[in-house]
């Protein structure tokens, strides 16, 4: 096990490998701030040996859907889970970039109808690396830095 950070937790998840930065972002856009319970932990800017730097985020009594999961994907592609059970790492799996992207992202056009009526945003991944992805109302595509600007 790696040098610990941040304490062990018993039961939950453990968000690994983020890109120095974004763990704030990962506690943002699966909505952790509104989190009743368990314990929510982030080490930012920590030691790692394949990322130089990175963040972590434990969040204690929860686990991820895989939604969720493909979220972290869209900020985080270099980001492991880990399913953690009565303190051992039951499950460790890299996340995925999914081919379709509905909810979280904006349009970054003004005009596009999902701006202005009731709809949920969609998107289509057209390329993962780098990300590239294309309005599925209005066809505007947009590339990494833009989608995390609208995130
Ligand atoms: N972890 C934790 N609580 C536990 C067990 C593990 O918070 N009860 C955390 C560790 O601190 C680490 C992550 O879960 O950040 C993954 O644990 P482990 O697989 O033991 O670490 P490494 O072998 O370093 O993982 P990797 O090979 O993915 O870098």
């Amino acid at each position: 096990m790696s040098e610990l950070k941040v304490t062990a937790i018993k039961e939950g998840t453990v968000i690994d490998h983020i890109p120095a930065g974004k763990g704030l972002k990962v506690i943002q856009i699966l909505k952790l701030d509104k989190l009743d319970g368990g314990a929510l932990l982030l080490a930012a800017n920590v030691h790692s040996k394949k990322l130089g730097k990175k963040d972590i985020v434990k969040i204690e009594g929860r686990f991820l859907s895989e939604e969720e999961v493909n979220k972290i994907a869209l900020i985080a592609p270099s980001a492991t889970v880990n399913i953690v059970r009565d303190y051992k790492v039951a499950e460790k799996f890299q996340v995925g970039i999914p081919e379709e992207i509905s909810g979280i992202l904006k349009c970054a056009n003004p005009n596009c109808v999902s701006n202005h009526e009731y709809t949920t945003p969609k998107f289509y991944v057209i390329s993962k690396e780098p990300l590239k992805v294309r309005c599925h109302y209005c066809e505007r595509t947009m590339e990494e830095k833009e989608i995390l600007a609208n995130l």
